[in-house]
């Protein structure tokens, strides 16, 4: 067997797993889904899906990880295989890799809108506009200055973005493939040792200054907080909340993605997974529920009033982020600088995710294919840069490629885990998998909540879904969704072919 890396520290693999969880979605998405679904109305979906789905596959991740890394390999492609003697099981272990892979071809691409906006906020180029009554006059130039830098002016199916959006982008992707190269210590580890502290220190910052704002008529950081924290019990019977609640807590966790179990791999075969992995979820949570939950939502609730900042969320993924909260930094003393720092705390939490979505990729080159680290990361970096030409240029692929990867995909791998490791494996077996060597003891009802409540909710969202979004989005012709769609098709494709020849070679090698 040939050795695998390992993480250098407990501190830097607990890092690096933060790192990997805390990303654009919780300062971005939390922010928006929140404010979407109602503040206080959202927030007890969310805890109740953090506890019943997030924390407990969750673990089920880290301990296929785990299993793996005992047996030297990284992805569910092969840990589906060693647990589930069915010839499609590696087939649907591949959801655990390209899943994430294709999250990384459009969120490197939003990650690289940040590094770019934090440069224009270094050098005072954002938009700044004097305060006016009217939100949507207020909010107009920051929206245009989105829309030019993306390209998203005019009809038709491309997408014109501006020269420099598309060197930052190259920039961005640079540097995401340079860390992977540099291997799971050298490069993973070490960034998340610096990006951490960073990313606390700007939120921190922020927070303090949102929490010293005020409006003209009066609101304050409290009416921020009572949003977000004032229970809405009436949202519990509303099931769009639900699902909004629980895809998030997915996305927040990088749970279903496929890149928990990757971690994992690189510990050694009797390390801790329980209490490393609710200590990578408590950093996440804190940075999600209390930083991000205090930023974005608290200064637009300040500025702009709650109907409006349900408004503005509703109006788009992006617009509270990179329109909203610049319009109010511009009218604060050094608005600027803060916009910088806003977007520099979203690069650095952007691309300690987008490196942890990249690595099952590299990962199966390597342990199922034998590939050295530089072609295996090489190959990765030209798929990468050649697929987000699609989100980048083709109008409407970025979402649709969201949709079926970074909200249903996330959801599905997760059943698959679940129902493999605790129905089809073996449930005993699987609780002792799970609970060996770790430093706390995970108690007895998580057993209950992993083999039969978690996949029962799963199956219910999964169905709830079907129902509420499939028949809608498959109506879609937009040749922009179709283009997405072959994309993804493609992708299965090419996976299905390189399973089969690392089966071959496995073969080849056991009968020699
Ligand atoms: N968990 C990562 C994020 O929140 C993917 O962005």
């Amino acid at each position: 067997m040939i050795q695998r890396e390992t993480w250098g520290s407990r501190i830097g693999l607990i890092l690096a797993v933060a790192g990997n969880a805390i990303g654009l979605g919780n300062f971005l998405r939390f922010p928006v889904q929140a404010a979407e679904n109602g503040g206080g109305a959202f927030m007890i979906p969310y805890m109740i899906s953090l506890f019943l789905l997030g924390i407990p596959l969750l673990w089920i991740e880290w301990a296929l990880g785990r299993y793996g890394s005992a047996r030297g390999h990284g992805t569910a492609v092969a840990v589906f295989d060693y647990l589930w003697k069915s010839p499609i099981a590696k087939y649907i272990g591949f959801l655990g890799i390209m899943i994430p892979l294709a999250v990384v071809v459009y969120y490197t691409y939003i990650e690289s809108w940040t590094l770019l906006y934090s440069f224009f906020g270094l050098i005072g180029g954002l938009p700044s506009t004097p305060l006016t009554d009217n939100v949507k006059d207020y909010l107009q130039p920051f929206q245009q200055f989105f829309v030019e830098k993306i390209g998203a002016t005019g009809e038709g199916i491309f997408l014109h973005p501006s020269p420099e959006t598309y060197l930052f982008f190259v920039i961005t992707l640079a540097v995401n493939i340079y860390i992977l190269y540099r291997g799971i210590s050298a490069g993973i580890e070490k960034v998340a040792k610096f990006a951490m502290p960073l990313i606390f220190v700007m939120a921190i910052i922020l927070m303090v200054r949102v929490f010293t704002l005020s409006s003209p008529d009066g609101r304050n950081f409290l009416d921020g907080l009572g949003f977000l924290w004032n229970p809405d019990f009436s949202a519990l019977l509303d099931p769009m909340v639900w699902l909004a609640a629980a895809g998030q807590v997915f996305f927040t966790l990088s749970v279903g993605f496929g890149a928990i179990l990757t971690y994992a791999s690189y510990l050694k075969p009797k390390d801790d997974i329980a209490l490393n992995g609710l200590a990578g979820a408590s950093v996440n949570e804190f940075a999600e529920i209390i930083l991000g939950g205090s930023i974005a939502i608290t200064a637009s609730v300040i500025f702009f009033g709650i109907p409006a900042t349900k408004m503005i969320a509703e109006q788009g993924a992006f617009d509270l982020g990179f329109m909203a909260l610049p319009a109010i930094f511009a009218n604060i003393p050094y608005g600027q600088f803060f916009s910088f720092i806003w977007f520099l705390l979203l690069f650095f939490a952007g691309i300690t995710s987008s490196i942890a979505l990249s690595q099952p990729a590299i990962a199966f080159l390597e342990d199922e294919l034998g590939w050295s680290k530089k072609k295996a990361v090489l190959s990765i970096g030209v798929f990468l840069f050649l697929s987000a030409h699609i989100p980048i240029f083709i109008r409407g692929a970025l979402d649709e490629i969201d949709f079926w990867v970074g909200t249903l995909g996330l959801v599905l791998f997760a059943l698959f885990e679940a129902v493999i490791f605790f129905w089809i494996y073996d449930p005993k077996k699987a609780w002792q998998e799970l609970t060996r060597d770790n430093d706390i003891q995970i108690p007895k009802i998580f057993y209950y909540i992993m083999r039969y409540v978690a996949p029962g909710l799963l199956i219910v969202i999964l169905l709830s879904w079907g129902v509420q979004k499939l028949p809608e989005r498959l109506s879609s012709s937009d040749i922009g969704v179709w283009i997405a769609r072959l994309f993804l098709i493609l992708l299965i494709v090419i996976g299905v072919i390189l399973i089969k020849k690392a089966w071959e070679r496995r073969d080849g090698r056991a009968s020699t």
